[in-house]
């Protein structure tokens, strides 16, 4: 047995993008349905249900808050105006094949041509085509209808996607020798013809066509009917069990095709069985080993072989190859009918309608663009959807830019690049993919463009382009320059050591192409001379910018005992001399800056050719004692180190450049005989200002007052102190009062005693009597006072001593 497999497989193309938009939007909303079916497959819509996307038949079903998915045949503006009008999102799945047609008619309708559209009106595909010239369409099924129409009327001929190919050329030709102004648009689905006519070539060497599809599938009906043309035995089935096995022999050489919504999971299952039946036949030999080895792939591509030697080509009849609701049997549909162009060509002598379809063929070829793989073409762009792009290139079906064929920058989205009607070029990537569709680059063609223009740039290595950190490779970065990608080094990254090459992607950066290899088409760049030229462009404004006198910010770098370096920008560093530090004196420029603090400096000096600059920072500093007293209130409380202790006090620096001094009388609570009992050089004391006199620079300071502000119990214990002493002095001044009153007393006494005596004395003269002394008789002195004071003991010795002296006297 042989098998062999049709490369036109599987979902067609529109049919696979609506159902990864399903897949997509089932994983991003809450509630997601589809205006239809999406497929013709029950287990595919089952699945799809499972993940909660659901079919509604008509737009008002559509629960409010759900996103609308339209399906690949699209609908009529209107409906999806109204959807939109309700406030739900409507996604838009409508196979590209068929936005092209909406595209041409909305357009033609716009200048006043008649629609006619060659397919069945009922089909939904048709009614959404209808729908984009206010459903003024007339449908024709046969060139009769052609004929029945006024020929003077402009006309705009289109067919649905699915149509027969035949019937169409029927219709078109009716239409170019009956109408005066007919416009025909050939917009039948390339991959549907491709798979038809492959089908037929493949029926035509196989004994038997097993035709894989779904039963209502009007597409795998049509398919079908297009196998019966080349072989007789055709079989359709739906899944892996309808395998007609007793019919299948050891000789035959079967063939596989499938409608355009048959899962890839029954058609492995078929090839797998029809693999495994051939293996257990004992009669005659396996022809087809590859297809037997490979079986089991994961995928229907992995099992396409070559198809036989191809007949000539037979002209296949129309179906419903996408996802339409047809509920056509397995008959062909009305609109296709093979019977209805029989008829219609019976009406023609058959020399005309041979002349006819050969002159419309050759008209028709005419019109057609030949292409090849690598081919640079203009075209116009008929559709932006989800990021691709689909482009009339004049061929005979239109072509499509996949999203990463769009441009080399992955965040740029084609609708914000073109639209429709836009002219771009593109280059020709695969004439066919398999399913009759063109695949086109416009990344290609831009970069091509870019690399001409680059290299026709003989300044090319002067040049800075913005260009794109792409990704990390060995031993640098991919960057890209309008798209071209370019090599750059680790090494040429930065003036710096880079630690993460990673950093650099996402992310723009400024490059300069170093090396050209136009063989190669390879182009390394640097960053790093960007850094380094931009440095130097910085630094020459800079110096051209110094003004002397001007005031610039800058960050000190070093610190050296003449000085300080300060990066004033433009890679110039000035140095602020050590005298320039601070108006006081500075011992080293630390005493006042820091490394890496960020200052306001003053130009003082440049000197462009030894590329010198001398730099103030006191300048733009306020005199420091032209502010002491505003800086330094009497009566506030003050922190100073001590920086020189003398005789009569301490010198308290309370800045760099302002000192102040603390009296001796000031240093403690008590009286203290030197400084140095209570505080030592390089203390840091609080102090309470007593005075300040900018003009003498002099600042005095109290550390006692501080330390008594400060500390409420030191002042209790001095009042305690105070108070004894009080009531010690006013003791002793009692005991001196009493004994003062004691010796007045005495003396009055004395001298009372005296003057008594002294006016007895004329009488005893008168008398004669002198006084006699008794031997040993003596005055005795007055009694004295206790007294513990000195002073009552001098005050009362010399009490006596003249009392004595008053006696002698
Ligand atoms: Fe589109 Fe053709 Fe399929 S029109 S949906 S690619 S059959």
């Amino acid at each position: 047995m042989r098998i062999v497999v049709s490369k036109n497989i599987g979902f067609c193309f529109g049919v696979r993008r609506a159902l990864d938009m399903a897949e997509r939007l089932a994983g991003a909303r809450a509630r997601v349905c589809t205006l239809g079916a999406l497929i013709h497959n029950r287990e595919v819509i089952a699945r799809l249900a499972e993940k909660g996307v659901v079919t509604i038949e008509r737009p008002e079903d559509a629960p409010e808050g759900a996103c609308v998915l339209i399906r690949s045949h699209g609908v009529p503006p209107d409906v999806a105006d109204r959807l939109r009008a309700r406030g739900l999102e409507v996604v838009d799945a409508t196979c590209p094949f068929v936005s092209r047609i909406h595209a041409i008619v909305r357009e033609q309708h716009e200048n006043g041509r008649t629609i006619a559209i060659y397919g069945e009106p009922g089909h939904p595909e048709c009614a959404g085509v209808n729908g984009c010239c206010e459903y003024k369409a007339v449908f024709l099924r046969n060139p009769e209808d052609v004929r029945a129409l006024d020929p003077g009327l402009p006309l705009c001929l289109v067919a649905q996607t699915t149509a027969s190919a035949a019937g169409y050329e029927g219709i078109c030709s009716a239409a170019a020798s009956y109408m005066h102004d007919a416009l025909v648009m050939d917009t039948l689905c390339s991959a549907t013809k491709e798979r038809q006519s492959e089908a037929l070539r493949m029926s035509a060497s196989c004994t038997k066509m097993l035709v894989i599809g779904d039963k209502c599938s009007s597409n795998t009906a049509q398919l079908s009917q297009v196998c019966k043309k080349g072989c007789d035995n055709v079989y359709s089935l739906a899944k892996v069990d309808e395998l007609p096995l007793e019919k299948i022999h050891a000789d035959d050489i079967i063939g596989i095709v499938s409608g355009a919504s048959a899962p890839d999971a029954i058609i492995r299952e078929v090839i797998t069985r029809m693999s495994e039946l051939d293996k257990t036949m004992a009669e005659g030999p396996v022809e087809n080993e590859e297809v037997k080895a490979e079986a089991s792939a994961a995928t229907v591509e992995e099992l396409v072989v070559t198809e036989p030697e191809a007949k000539p080509a037979v002209e296949s009849e129309a179906c419903c190859a996408c996802a339409c609701e047809c509920e056509a049997d397995e008959q062909a549909p009305a609109a296709v009918e093979p019977e209805a162009d029989a008829a219609s060509e019976t009406e023609e002598a058959p020399a005309a309608k041979a002349e006819s379809a050969e002159s419309f063929a050759e008209a028709f070829e005419k019109t057609m663009v030949r292409i090849k793989n690598g081919q640079v073409l203009t075209g116009s762009v008929v559709q932006v959807n989800d990021g691709e792009v689909c482009v009339n290139i004049g061929y005979k079906s239109d072509g499509f830019i996949p999203r990463n064929e769009f441009s080399s920058d992955p965040d740029v989205k084609p609708e914000d690049i073109v639209k429709i009607g836009d002219k771009i070029d593109v280059e020709v990537i695969k004439v066919n993919d398999g399913e009759g569709n063109v695949l086109l680059s416009r990344k290609n063609v831009e970069s091509k463009k870019i690399w001409d223009s680059l290299m026709q740039d003989d300044q090319i290595t002067d040049k800075v382009f913005e260009g794109m950190g792409k990704e990390v490779v060995k031993g640098g970065l991919i960057a890209t320059i309008d798209g071209i990608r370019a090599f750059v080094p680790a090494s040429q990254l930065s003036t710096k050591y880079v630690e993460n090459i990673g950093d650099f992607v996402g992310k723009p950066i400024h490059l300069k192409v170093i090396e050209v290899d136009k063989a190669r088409k390879r182009i390394v760049a640097s960053h790093k001379a960007v850094m380094l030229a931009e440095a130097e462009e910085a630094r020459r404004q800079k110096w051209a910018e110094l003004e002397i006198g001007s005031r610039v910010t800058g960050v000190v770098r070093r610190l050296t005992d003449f000085g300080a370096f300060v990066d004033i920008g433009g890679g110039i560093d000035g140095l602020v001399h050590v005298t320039d530090v601070a108006w006081g004196r500075v011992k080293h420029p630390k005493d006042v800056l820091s490394v890496n603090q960020e200052v306001e400096v003053i130009i003082r000096d440049v000197d462009i050719e030894k590329q010198r600059v001398s730099l103030g920072y006191k300048q733009l500093q306020p005199k420091p004692w032209t502010m002491a007293d505003q800086k330094y209130p009497v009566g506030t409380i003050v922190e100073g180190k001590v920086v020189r202790i003398v005789p009569f006090g301490a010198f308290i620096a309370l800045e760099p450049t302002i000192d102040g001094l603390i009296h001796i009388s000031q240093v403690g609570v008590k009286r203290i005989a030197k400084v140095e009992d209570e505080i030592n050089v390089g203390d840091i004391v609080r102090c309470k200002v007593l005075d300040v006199n900018v003009e003498a620079k002099r600042i005095s300071l109290s550390r006692r007052e501080a330390l008594l502000d400060e500390h409420p119990e030191i002042v209790e214990e001095l009042a305690a102190e105070r108070a004894e002493r009080d009531r010690a002095n006013a003791e002793r001044a009692e005991q001196r009062a009493a004994a003062e009153a004691s010796r007045q007393q005495q003396q009055q006494e004395r001298r009372t005693a005296e003057r008594a005596d002294r006016n007895d004395r004329p009488e005893r003269r008168e008398r004669g009597d002198r006084p006699r002394r008794e031997e040993n008789d003596y005055d005795l002195p007055p009694v004295q006072s206790v007294s513990t004071s000195m002073a009552d003991i001098f005050a009362a010795a010399i009490g006596s001593s003249e009392a004595t002296g008053d006696k002698e006297e």
